[in-house]
């Protein structure tokens, strides 16, 4: 018999501030609206400067290390595409601020916001050759697009972390998998900048072929009809997405586009990325928190998950939801990450969008601002300095 593996557990953490985008819309004249309904945002969140994807990763792994040990993690994957360093895996970093055993593999990877998912593929792959083995996935992005663009109204920040290992107590991964790749530019940032660049109006109809190559694979496949999911859940780069790219699904199988069944196949999902904005690879997953947190029992039940990454690469996939999977949720932990936040006003963050660490190798140090387990001390000698607070 083929032994059961998928997620053991999920923890996330996200930044000490918030934007709301009725800040946002009182300084660029924008019509709340257009936040609200038209793309589904209420609000972002802005990491403190002492903030980065290694504090916010760390400070997501350490719940879980707290309830399961270290003893059997012998591979972290931090999956991002805000990346720190050209060379060296961030991955590194969270590794040492949990203290994780010397006999350990650590490496980072990407692909826009499809990164996690292939970084909880690769996971399942290393569990089936031996399932003593635990893989820590961590997902981690600051999402940040150019000051008044259209973009700027989609940014947030965000870190998941997954344990996936033999007989997980949340959610088993199935096979088979859809696949999709295409080479389009609808979203990129060449190393010489900090900001990414998108084609907003490219990057919608990307996501949407990328959602139909990856289901007609997934068919061809024989994965399972549309109609077995309890719910879709899709990577959100503004929630509103998802809504489309149902909606472009239904419609591709041939199915009713009702506004309240799409409601109903994906409406639990958008809770934590409609407050927290675009947490790029940890999106999805973020999608999957807020479905678990909030739905009626679901033990049993098949999960439909669709990964983006623009560039492209999506992934249609699917998990069965675990018997007793509640006791194992985070529920008050994951909503006191989004309301212990501190709001922080248009001017605010602004100086943070701007905050850099000058290139010259001196001492710089930030300041103390993050009232999270871990902070970005400051840069030395061209080397980032962690510490726990
Ligand atoms: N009330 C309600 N809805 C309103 C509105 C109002 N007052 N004003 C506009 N809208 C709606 C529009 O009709 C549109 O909805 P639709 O897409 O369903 O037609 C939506 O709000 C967005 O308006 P649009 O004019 O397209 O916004 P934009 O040019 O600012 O671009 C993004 C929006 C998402 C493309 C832009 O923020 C972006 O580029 N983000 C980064 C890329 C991204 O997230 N890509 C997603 C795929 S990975």
């Amino acid at each position: 018999m083929s032994v059961s593996i998928g997620i053991h557990d999920l923890s996330f953490a996200t930044g000490e501030f918030v934007l709301s985008h009725a800040a946002l819309a009182e300084h660029n004249g924008t019509d709340l609206g257009k936040y609200h309904v038209g793309i589904g945002q209420q609000s972002m969140s802005v990491p403190a400067a002492d903030e980065d994807i290694v504090t916010m990763g760390a400070a997501a792994a350490a719940p879980i290390i707290a309830r399961h040990g270290k003893s059997q993690i012998r591979t972290v994957v931090f999956a991002t595409e805000s990346s720190i360093d050209q060379a060296k895996a961030a991955g590194v970093y969270v590794h040492s601020l949990l203290g994780l055993q010397s006999a350990c593999r650590v490496v980072e990877l990407k692909q826009a916001c499809y990164g996690a998912t292939a970084a909880l593929q690769f996971a399942l792959g290393l569990v089936r050759r031996d399932p003593t083995q635990q893989v820590l996935v961590v997902a981690s992005d600051v999402s940040k697009y150019e000051l008044d663009s259209p973009g700027e109204a989609t940014q947030g920040a965000a870190a998941v972390a997954m344990l996936v290992g033999a007989d997980p107590a949340l959610l088993r991964i199935e096979e088979p998998s859809g696949l999709f790749t295409a080479d389009v530019m609808d979203f990129w940032r060449p190393n010489y900048r900090e900001a990414a660049l998108v084609d907003g109006q490219e990057s919608i109809t990307a996501y949407l072929q990328a959602v139909e190559g990856a289901w007609k694979d997934y068919t061809e496949q024989n994965g399972r009809p549309l109609e077995e999911f309890a719910a879709f859940v899709y990577h959100q780069p503004f929630t509103k997405m998802a809504y489309k790219a149902h909606r472009h699904l239904l419609n591709f199988c041939g199915h009713d586009t009702d506004a309240d069944a799409i409601g109903r196949a994906l409406g639990q999902t958008t809770a934590y990325n409609a407050v927290i904005g675009n947490s790029y690879t940890a999106s999805v997953y973020l999608a999957l928190a807020a479905l678990l947190d909030q739905a009626d029992d679901l033990a049993g039940r098949a999960l439909a998950l669709l990964s983006y990454g623009s560039g492209s690469v999506a992934e249609f996939f699917s998990g069965t939801v675990v018997a007793g999977y509640r006791e194992q949720l985070r529920t008050e932990a994951n909503r006191a990450a989004i309301t212990r936040r501190t709001p922080v006003d248009y001017a605010g963050y602004r100086a943070l969008h701007e905050r850099a660490f000058p290139s010259d190798g001196g001492d710089h140090y930030t300041p103390a601002q993050t009232t999270g387990p871990f902070r970005l001390a400051g840069i030395s000698g061209h080397k980032r300095v962690y510490e726990a607070r």
